[in-house]
């Protein structure tokens, strides 16, 4: 089938982590145009999209998505079959330091795009019409946090979001769930546990956990080590995507997760043992003597774990990558990509770490500190 035929996609946010490895599977695919709309803020890096360049499947817009004028003008001129919305302020600690820039592109930037998107909806007809789609990308973090024997989140459990993000995600769920029951927005939402692989900024766990490791830096591990995520390949969260942009139902929510949980501890000491292995003239193994307990976050929700059976069920999808492929595959990826490394971890980036972990005092392993 011919590009045209299979129709253009709006995705928003798609030059940051996992907007960037759903762009990249989405046009190797083949599965159609895209117009990629990202206003490229310390998260959002245009090297991740090198191999696009002069791809008539991918068209890059720098702008933000709070722009109505600019929304409504990319969805009148491409007329694109879904919106896939990923444009966010992601990272937890930053919204604790400053939970502005969340409110605004979280809340505000999802009501610009649902506003923008129910406009376009309204002047669809016929197969148009009955083919359009906005997918909402989201996150568990809007369910809280779980205790060590607590059920995973399903698609029925209460939000009770716990961090300047969650409530800022949460907020926005909700903004898509009142635009589906109000206006008839056909929406989707999907609600992802912690994501790891490829292009993640190395302010996240893994990829500063690796970064660090590499240069022989102490491994910062919060509080006593033992809060839990369940972890998911970002391959496999592309995969989730695609298919309940094609098959799911409108209005639903589905849950996307590996049932991979483990503490951070256990993430960062098996990272270490990866590097010993894939690095052994390291001057830094064995890489888990770096590791220090550090003040912990405040409100650090202790554990998350995913139910992912309805999407399993009804949409027959499944992971690809246990948790140990698919880390192997992100050290490795790691490990030749210094250069990108290098590249995003300049300027801005060295600010942050100064912020966050600056203020952080060293405490005794096990000791829960504030
Ligand atoms: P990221 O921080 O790596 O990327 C966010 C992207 O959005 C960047 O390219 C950034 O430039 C862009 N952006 C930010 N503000 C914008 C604005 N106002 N207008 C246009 N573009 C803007 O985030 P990520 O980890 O790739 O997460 C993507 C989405 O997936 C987010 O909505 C996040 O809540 C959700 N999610 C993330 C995870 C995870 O583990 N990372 C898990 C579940 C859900
Ligand atoms: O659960 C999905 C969420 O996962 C996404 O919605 C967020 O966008 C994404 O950032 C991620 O949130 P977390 O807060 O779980 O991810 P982060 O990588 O920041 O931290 C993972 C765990 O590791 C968390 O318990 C905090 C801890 N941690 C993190 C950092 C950066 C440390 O112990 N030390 C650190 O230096």
């Amino acid at each position: 089938m011919e590009l045209e035929q299979r129709g253009v996609i709006l995705v928003t946010g798609g030059a940051g982590f996992i907007g960037s490895n759903f762009v990249l599977d989405w046009v190797a695919g083949g599965y159609g145009a895209v117009v990629n709309l990202d206003a490229l803020t310390y998260a959002g890096n245009l090297e991740n999209l090198v191999s696009l360049e002069g791809n008539p499947a991918h068209t890059f817009v720098r702008g933000d998505i709070c722009d109505a004028a600019l929304v409504k003008s990319l969805l009148e001129k491409y007329r694109p079959r879904a919106v896939v919305h990923f444009a966010a302020e992601s990272h937890v600690d930053r919204s604790i330091v400053g939970p502005e820039a969340f409110l605004k592109t979280n809340i505000d930037g999802t009501f610009t795009m649902l506003q923008a998107a129910r406009g376009y909806y309204d002047g669809l007809v016929g197969e148009e019409r009955e083919r359009f789609r906005f997918l909402h990308v989201s996150t568990d973090e809007v369910y809280g946090t779980l205790t060590p024997e607590a059920p995973a989140f399903h698609e029925e459990t209460p939000y009770a979001p716990n961090s300047p993000y969650a409530a800022s995600k949460a907020s926005s769920d909700h903004l898509v769930r009142a635009w589906l029951h109000t206006y008839g927005l056909p929406t989707l939402i999907t609600n992802c546990s912690n994501n790891y692989g490829p292009y993640q900024f190395p302010e996240k766990l893994i990829p500063l956990m690796i970064a660090n490791a590499l240069q022989g830096k102490a491994l910062p591990v919060y509080g006593d080590g033992q809060q839990v995520r369940d972890w998911l390949y970002v391959g496999d969260h592309a995969s989730a995507l695609r298919v309940v942009l094609e098959r799911g139902r409108v209005g639903e929510t589905y849950n996307v997760g590996g049932g991979n949980q483990r503490t951070n501890l256990a993430v960062v000491t098996t990272l270490c043992a990866l590097l010993d292995e894939l690095v052994p003239e390291s001057k830094f193994a064995p890489h888990k003597e770096l590791v220090k307990y550090v003040t912990d976050r405040p409100g650090h929700d202790r554990r998350y774990a995913i139910d992912a059976r309805k999407l399993e069920g009804e949409l027959g999808w499944k992971a690809a990558e246990s948790f140990e492929t698919g880390l192997r595959k992100t050290v490795e990826w790691y490990l030749a990509n210094a250069a990108w490394v290098e590249s995003v971890t300049s300027g801005a980036y060295q600010q942050w770490v100064t912020k966050n972990y600056g203020e952080r005092t060293s405490v005794a392993a096990g000791e829960s500190a504030r």
